[in-house]
């Protein structure tokens, strides 16, 4: 089963990527994840799209693609993909196709995450996550149990990314209508869109991605 979950920044992909990891064994593939830690490494990739990243802006399509191919190759996606903020262009798509194809695999679902663009900007400003484990949290919607104790992992540190600002959402919002949402309805004329609304409970959304799943 290989899914892609689609909506704007803030929109809960990376929260219910890693629940849906931590109970059906799928392997979530967040190109923003793999950016980062590229950063985080320095490597010629991290390098290139660092500067990138913080302005809010995409990086290079061949960048991206590449990274997934080679992501696909490890071996470890038997049990299913869940792509996370991949593919957010056209070409994107085109080239997930091939990927895809060219190892004997298919796209299942594409779940749609809908949300009223007025919580996101609340919703990115208040996310953290753990600097050991990568565990995320809310300010107000996702605390831990004890506070400044990692639920997951027990660590004390935590970190804020630095594309969270309120400049840089407005920028990632209007790449994301502009050059992402338009590739719905490509998905949509092959019947694989399932829209799921993303302004629920984080467990109730997890729920509702559980349905079209089993459905
Ligand atoms: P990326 O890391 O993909 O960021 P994004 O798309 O902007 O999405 P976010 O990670 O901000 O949001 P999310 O939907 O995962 O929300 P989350 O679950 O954290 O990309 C970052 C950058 O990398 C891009 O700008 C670009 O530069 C580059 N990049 C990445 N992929 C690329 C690609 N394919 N091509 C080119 N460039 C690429 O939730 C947010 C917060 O809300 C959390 O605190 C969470 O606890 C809370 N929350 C979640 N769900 C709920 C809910 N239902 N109710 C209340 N709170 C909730
Ligand atoms: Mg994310
Ligand atoms: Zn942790």
């Amino acid at each position: 089963m290989n899914i892609i979950l689609l909506g704007p920044p803030g929109a809960g992909k990376g929260t219910q990527a890693s629940s849906l990891v931590a109970r059906r064994g799928m392997v979530q593939l967040s190109t923003g994840d793999m950016l980062r830690a590229a950063v985080k490494a320095e490597t010629p990739v991290g390098l290139q799209a660092k500067a990138v990243m913080a302005s809010g802006a995409l990086v290079s399509d061949p960048i991206v693609s590449a990274l997934i191919g080679e992501r696909l190759d490890q071996g470890d996606t038997g049990s299913g993909v869940i792509f996370d903020g991949f593919p957010r262009t056209a070409a994107q798509a085109e080239a997930l196709d091939l990927l895809l194809a060219e190892r004997g695999q298919q796209l299942d679902h594409v779940i749609e995450l809908t949300v009223d663009e007025a919580v996101l900007t609340e919703r990115i400003v208040g996310r953290y996550t753990c600097a050991q484990c990568g565990e995320g949290y809310h300010d107000r919607f996702k605390q831990p149990a004890v506070a400044g104790v990692c639920d997951v992992c027990g660590s004390t540190s935590f970190k804020r990314r630095p594309d969270d600002t309120a400049e840089t959402i407005a920028t990632r919002m209007s790449i994301y209508r502009g050059e992402t949402a338009p590739i719905l309805p490509f998905y949509v004329a092959r019947g694989l869109v399932a829209q799921v609304d993303g302004m629920a409970d984080i467990e109730q959304v997890t729920a509702a991605i559980g349905a079209v799943l089993d459905g």
